[in-house]
């Protein structure tokens, strides 16, 4: 039962709609006074009325019930407080009918959002900077699922460029292929590196890799074929990745996907007159926006990343008539973004304003920053499998006799590397610490799960409940009822904000909440009456955290 809209019908202030009156109530930080609250300092104005004596009308005008059962006027606030025993009710009603679909709604229905992210580089490390963007991507993109949009996942890949030419240069000259196939993405990058190396001291192997990558381009076939060996070697390791992180894509169209679709681009922004020549190059000017020019062709004629942007967002209007189109890129890029979108918008494409850039901060290790040139990278599988080694440590000393402790430490370390990318506001820059994110009394998935655990142990005891009535339920049981019936609400905030870090903030709120509950209250040694409504909540509890874990593709063990 939605009881807000409930109130809202009810309320009768001035001239104000029931919609408006709808989006003044809010849930007060503190129960105490009401369950929910609407202010009236906004409405002074309108009515000609200090604040205080349009509480105290709107609170002599509402007609309470069995539902509403309390209003009282405070400080310029009407507060009203629900019926609590049919608040529970309601919600647990829902939660145990709906199990696994709870949360989730169809607000989404027809229409289609395209979401660019991970969008990994062949052939060069997949290291920690990549988390983020693949697990907030990733995060988004089952959260739109979940909330009925047709959700198009894309791995902007990073095919296309100079580099290819001076990996092959690379190869031929000091690559073994048995020692490639062994050392994958790694054995590609120390080449990367040895190159950079030899061509400081001899400058004639730079034009040996724009020779082999214009062999490339002109498809010369040996190129080609070593090019796309690099391509799958690259794919067959970010894939392990993937796999463990829960991670899915619809579409892998890289950059040299658009090799044939920019040409009618180009000419489209020359018939519009939006083509400039500047020392050879073609650019878009955006001195008037505040914006150095995007430069769409090069003075030796060559693309670059934004031509391949602008072409690749014409694409996916074309191809999925999205609603919006996502890019999970970090701040580093804000200006990237904001000249291509504004190019888009000057070529007339209204469209140009469903385009976002989902920016996100840095991620950085304790031990220290890293350079992809010198080869000091930190790779995100060793914070991953570091993650794993030390969460089975962690485990088996609290439970050493616990079976399949591999695959729970698995399940428990990669939710760590995921949760702890997620935790914060995404445009902060973050540090990784291993301990912090492992901490089992802390912020962390593992106490979330950890509670998930106690959860399973108590229905394992007690069993599901056949029944349940919610009667004069006590402070405790009220909280967590109050946190549960928000999932839905708080998921449709965390995806018109796109922040998942709503998610992880809920579930350990949640968590708490399930845990003072816990340690006050007797669950399996209470009267029959308060034993049942209280596994009925354990259960909605583990539903509904179980729900918001899976939105961040974090698994939950049953035992811990
Ligand atoms: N591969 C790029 C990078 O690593 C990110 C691509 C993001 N997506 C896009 N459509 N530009 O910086």
């Amino acid at each position: 039962m939605d009881f807000k809209g409930y109130i809202a019908e009810r309320v009768k202030a001035g001239e104000l709609t029931e919609q408006e009156i709808y989006d003044l109530i809010a849930l007060p930080p503190n129960t105490e006074m009401g369950d929910y609250a609407l202010p009236c300092f906004r409405l002074a104005k309108s009515m000609r009325k200090a604040p205080a004596l349009i509480a105290e009308d709107i609170k002599s005008a509402y007609p309470t019930d069995n539902i509403v059962c309390e209003v009282s006027a405070v400080n310029g606030y009407v507060n009203f407080r629900i019926n609590r025993d049919l608040w529970a009710e309601e919600t647990l009603g829902k939660i145990l009918a709906e199990r696994e679909k709870y949360g989730s709604s169809d607000e989404g229905q027809g229409k289609t959002v395209c979401i660019d992210y991970s969008s990994v580089n062949i052939a060069k490390p997949f290291h920690i900077g990549h988390l983020s963007t693949t697990v907030l991507g990733s995060a988004l993109y089952k959260l739109h699922k979940f909330l009925g949009y047709n959700t198009i996942g894309i791995n902007h890949l990073g095919d296309y460029g100079t580099q290819f030419g001076k990996l092959i240069s690379a190869y031929k000259r000091w690559g073994k292929k048995e020692d490639i196939e062994k050392g994958g993405l790694r054995a590609l990058n120390a080449l990367y590196v040895r190159f950079h190396e030899e061509a400081e001291k001899d400058e004639s192997l730079n034009d040996e890799a724009r020779a082999f990558f214009k062999k490339i381009e002109d498809k010369d076939e040996e190129s080609v074929a070593l090019f796309e060996w690099f391509k799958e070697l690259t794919l067959k390791d970010v894939g392990k990745i993937y796999e463990l992180l829960d991670v899915h894509f619809d579409s892998w169209a890289g950059e040299s996907f658009y090799n044939d679709k920019m040409q009618p681009v180009i000419d489209e922004l020359n018939e519009k007159g939006l083509l400039v020549e500047s020392e050879g190059a073609k650019i878009v000017d955006l001195e008037k926006y505040g914006m150095p020019p995007c430069i769409i062709l090069r003075s030796d004629g060559a693309s670059l990343y934004a031509t391949r942007d602008i072409a690749a967002a014409v694409y996916r209007k074309n191809t999925y008539d999205f609603y919006k189109c996502l890019y999970v890129v970090a701040y580093q890029q804000n200006l990237h973004f904001k000249q291509f979108f504004k190019v888009l918008e000057l070529m007339g494409k209204e469209w140009a304003k469903d385009l976002i850039h989902v920016a996100y901060g840095m991620v950085s290790l304790e031990e220290g920053s890293m350079s992809t040139r010198k080869g000091k990278v930190v790779y995100l599988s060793d914070v991953i499998d570091k993650c794993v080694e030390k969460a089975l440590a962690i485990i088996t000393e609290k439970n050493p006799s616990l079976e399949n402790k591999e695959e729970i430490a698995k399940t428990v370390g990669v939710g760590a590397v995921i949760f702890g990318a997620l935790y914060n506001n995404k445009i902060k820059d973050i540090t990784f610490s291993y301990d912090k994110v492992l901490n089992f009394e802390g912020e962390t998935s593992c106490y979330v799960q950890y509670t998930c655990a106690r959860c399973n142990s108590v229905l394992e005891k007690g069993g599901d409940a056949e029944s349940y009535e919610a009667k004069n339920i006590c402070p405790q049981e009220f909280e967590l009822i109050k946190t549960l019936s928000e999932f839905p609400d708080m998921l449709k905030d965390a995806l018109e904000k796109y922040e998942p870090c709503f998610i992880a903030r809920y579930t350990v709120d949640l968590a708490q909440k399930y845990n003072k509950f816990y340690f006050d209250c007797k669950i399996l040694g209470a009267e029959e009456k308060d034993k049942n409504f209280r596994l009925a909540l354990t259960r909605a509890t583990l539903i509904v955290l179980k729900n918001a874990l899976s939105l961040l593709g974090i698994g939950v063990p049953e035992k811990m």
